[in-house]
């Protein structure tokens, strides 16, 4: 019930004003944008993952902290150009104040999080706006995030917290436990409808 009541809410904001657009999203559409921003955040993940690892293995935490703070948005970047679509990933306690949720955004984090919470499923969701498809992605975390984002003095040791500060001095990006949704990964397609009858020819 909850689930049914976040989705209608979404439908509610996107419409901006007009009849709700999300219901002219045709199936086929859906499942389709769907998978695509499946593919593109899980090439992401990977992309930024791997990246980490490397970082981890070559100098531990705290090489990797640097590391992060100079090649996360730019892989995400690149990533986005080469896929022609915009994509971000945001938070609703950002390090990095670039990565800042907008009210969408955060209006999203929480309602993942609400099911989360009820342990509901939580799946990516769809938005259209405009001629505009987005997706959203919940980011949750895992045993390893706690390194860096888990309780300073605790599993995000003193001397890594200090220096996440000293790097970015506005962090909110601490106290989080395994299986919080940290923030989601936001991806932009653009969306032509189709004019084309449907059960017609091809
Ligand atoms: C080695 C430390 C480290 C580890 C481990 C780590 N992160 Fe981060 N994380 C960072 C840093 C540094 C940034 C800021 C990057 C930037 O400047 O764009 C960041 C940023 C993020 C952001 C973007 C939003 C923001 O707050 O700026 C998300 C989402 C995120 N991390 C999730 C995760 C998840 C999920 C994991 C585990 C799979 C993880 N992180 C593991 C250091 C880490």
């Amino acid at each position: 019930m909850r689930i049914f009541g976040f989705f209608l809410v979404i439908l509610g904001l996107a419409s901006c004003g007009q009849k709700s657009q999300e219901t002219k999203l045709p199936a086929a559409d859906r499942e389709q944008f769907l998978l695509k921003g499946d593919t593109i955040t899980k090439v992401a993940f990977a992309a930024i993952s791997g990246e980490l690892q490397t970082a981890l293995q070559r100098g531990g935490i705290e090489a990797a902290l640097q590391h992060c703070n100079v090649r996360a948005i730019p892989l995400t970047d690149s990533l986005a150009r080469t896929q022609h679509v915009s994509l971000r990933r945001v938070s609703n306690k950002p390090r990095n104040r670039n990565n800042k949720a907008d009210r969408l955004e955060e209006f999203m984090i929480k309602g993942f999080t609400n099911d989360q919470n009820e342990k509901n499923p939580i799946t990516p969701k769809l938005v259209l706006k405009n001629d505009t498809v987005i997706y959203y992605k919940p980011i949750i975390i895992q045993a390893l995030c706690l390194n860096c984002h888990g309780t300073p003095g605790n599993e995000l040791l003193k001397k890594n917290d200090r220096l996440i500060r000293q790097l970015y001095p506005g962090d909110k990006a601490v106290g989080y436990k395994q299986g919080d949704v940290r923030g989601l990964w936001r991806v932009a397609f653009p969306y032509k409808p189709t004019t084309r009858p449907h059960g017609q020819g091809l």
